[in-house]
């Protein structure tokens, strides 16, 4: 969502906050400006749409100065246009805001009384007009900015620059990230360090309420009962920021082919010398302990909390609940002292699931955390913050997020398999053994590449698709589906495959293809029914199976792709790269926005 950059420079500041949104916008966005200070003078330029649109009105009007604010925006209130964009500005105040001020309707109505009127449709203005109201009142910069954030309710994180101020910005986190980064002479803030990481590798991530007083010399931090405090300066490791596309097309396509490496890391961070073993860090967990897990998470993050639902239930007998966070945070879900609540998010900053562990606290037993942002908001509030070392994603859509997500909760159903005596150290050795080769099997499956583009080419002709999986293959169809509606916009469902004659059923005919998901395992039989009451009725099945399913697949299947063999239990994430390059291809073949499609945000910091 929004994202937002800050300067206090030695040079020109116009050229790298442009840069530095460049780099945020894979948040997603659809207007973006800057504003910046020149002989003591705000001035801004803003443009609706992608950020080329602003960097060529910046050609025809520059900005100078050597301190400025910039922003990418997310429309929550008001249309993308441009009175609406960011920054905004009241008198001798710009601020730039991610999140949603909550009583903005209040303050509006308060300032109304005062005789100030709003101009845009937006939530953030009103917190430019009561900064400018407490300036006209006599406060100083500093307090006029510290008197409105005391005024808000919400989420935010906001960023104030002044007219006649070139050395001060003030930066408030509550609800969406923020962090500062320290140059030599130089200050910054940015949303997250992948905008920092040309301009520095320090940096210091606000805390919630935190109100950061920013001078070229460093930075004064206030935490919300107003004490100053010494927040840790981190190292960055600008290896896991690049943004670059490494020759690929898309982010997408390269975070797709990324996945046999990045498993692999996350493996080699969880397995124990021998292999035969799974090692958490610090004191880890003992699966023995607790009498169920509550999975909480969204979309992509959620369905890999479904396919470990059936890792816990049948690897370690456990009990397992998996709730969208969205719904889970408003719906009073009773948690009991002995569950272990399991929060997965790729951003760790989704606004929803940061709620949903909040619920939990103090009633679960363990919050645990399965993320890939090591700084997020969910990893800092858990008891144990478990990273999927997946890299930088920049792709809109998630990929190798989703495949190392999966990696982790399988190595932990295999831990709490052997925690709860369900599974002999021989057979988890084994089940690790055939992990330890996935990488290698997913590239099997990546050089299949041009048979999904040949498949998609199809599939971008429909309007409409459905997906359809059993077992573990169930939550898969569910991912596959979202994927293609995401980032080419057909229209697409998943089902059980047993679910298809409860209703389903009555869409297809011969325009409907159906992509079914099933390796020949124990229930491939049973799908094959399933696909049979397809086709008799016209439908268009793209079965993606293995050689075994292959071999005892009938003609009539309007297409067929065969899958590496893989360890029935694995199958979910060798299966997601179908999932993937299907989306991917059709969405190119489309000529959709892969990487930014519309209307979507990266990391969803409002609810
Ligand atoms: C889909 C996708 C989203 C995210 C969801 C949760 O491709 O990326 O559905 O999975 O917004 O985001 P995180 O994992 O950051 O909590």
């Amino acid at each position: 969502m929004c994202g937002i950059v800050g300067i206090l420079g030695q040079h020109e500041v116009a050229p790298t906050l442009v840069e530095a949104l460049r780099r945020l916008e894979y948040r997603g966005y659809d207007s973006a400006g800057i504003a910046t200070l020149k002989d003591g003078r705000l001035d801004r330029r803003r443009a609706v749409g992608k950020l080329v649109n602003l960097s060529d009105l910046l050609v025809h009007e520059p900005l100078a100065g050597k301190a400025g604010i910039g922003h990418t925006r997310w429309a929550t209130h008001g249309a993308p246009n441009l009175a609406n964009t960011h920054p905004h500005r009241a008198g001798p105040v710009a601020v730039v805001h991610n999140g949603i001020i909550e009583n903005y309707r209040d303050l509006r109505t308060d300032l109304a009384t005062k005789g100030i009127g709003h101009e845009t449709d937006t939530d953030t203005e009103t917190v430019a007009l009561l900064t400018r109201h407490f300036m006209d009142q006599g406060l100083p910069p500093v307090e006029a900015a510290k008197r409105t954030i005391e005024r808000l309710e919400g989420a935010y994180a906001l960023l104030f620059l002044f007219d006649g101020e070139p050395d001060l910005l003030v930066a408030a986190r509550k609800g969406s990230p923020l962090a500062v980064g320290h140059g030599t002479g130089e200050m910054f803030v940015g949303s997250d360090a992948i905008a920092l990481a040309p301009m520095t590798d320090r940096v210091t991530y606000l805390d919630e309420g935190d109100i950061a007083v920013v001078t070229r010399e460093g930075v004064t931090i206030t935490d919300e009962k107003g004490n100053t405090v010494d927040r840790p300066v981190k190292r960055i490791r600008i290896g896991n920021t690049r943004v670059d596309k490494a020759g690929h097309k898309h982010f997408m396509a390269k975070e797709i082919t990324e996945q046999p490496a990045v498993i692999g890391d996350a493996l080699g961070h969880y397995l124990s010398a021998d292999g035969r073993d799974v090692t958490l860090p610090g004191d880890g967990l003992d699966f023995s302990g607790f009498d169920r897990l509550t999975m909480v998470a969204c979309g992509t993050a959620y369905y890999a909390c479904l396919t470990a639902k059936y890792w816990f239930e049948q690897l370690a007998g456990m009990p397992v609940e998996v709730d969208i966070a969205s719904e889970f945070r408003y719906r009073e879900p009773p948690v009991t002292p002995r569950t272990c609540a399991v929060f997965v998010s790729q951003s760790g900053e989704t606004a929803d699931t940061l709620a949903a562990l909040r619920y939990c606290e103090g009633k679960a037993d363990t919050i645990l955390s399965v993320v890939n942002v090591d700084e997020s908001s969910i990893a800092r509030e858990s008891d144990l913050a478990l990273p999927i070392h997946a890299g930088a994603e920049i792709g809109v859509a998630s990929t190798k997020a989703f495949t190392c997500q999966l990696t982790v909760l399988l190595l932990l159903a295999l831990k709490a398999a052997k925690d709860r005596g369900a599974m002999s150290a021989d057979d988890m050795a084994d089940t690790l053994s055939s992990l330890r080769g996935l990488p290698a099997t997913i590239n099997h499956a990546l050089e299949l590449d041009d048979d999904f583009a040949k498949a998609a080419r199809r599939l971008s002709e429909a309007d409409n698709a459905l997906f359809l999986g059993r077992g573990l293959m169930y939550p898969l169809a569910l991912e596959g589906a979202l994927k293609l509606k995401e980032i080419s916009y057909i229209h697409a469902e998943a089902y059980a495959s047993g679910e298809l004659k409860h209703g389903p059923i009555a869409l297809i005919d011969k325009r409907m293809p159906v992509v079914v998901m099933a390796p020949r395992d124990a229930l491939f039989d049973k799908t094959v029914s399933n696909m049979q009451e397809v086709m008799a009725r016209g439908g268009k099945v793209m079965l993606i199976t293995d050689h075994a399913g292959a071999a005892e697949t009938d003609e009539g299947v309007w297409r067929l792709i065969e899958m590496p063999e893989v360890d029935p239990v694995l199958a979910p994430i060798l299966y997601a790269i179908p999932a993937q390059l299907l989306a991917y291809h059709t969405a190119v073949a489309k000529g959709t926005d892969v990487d930014q499609p519309r209307n979507l945000a990266k990391s969803v910091t409002v609810e």
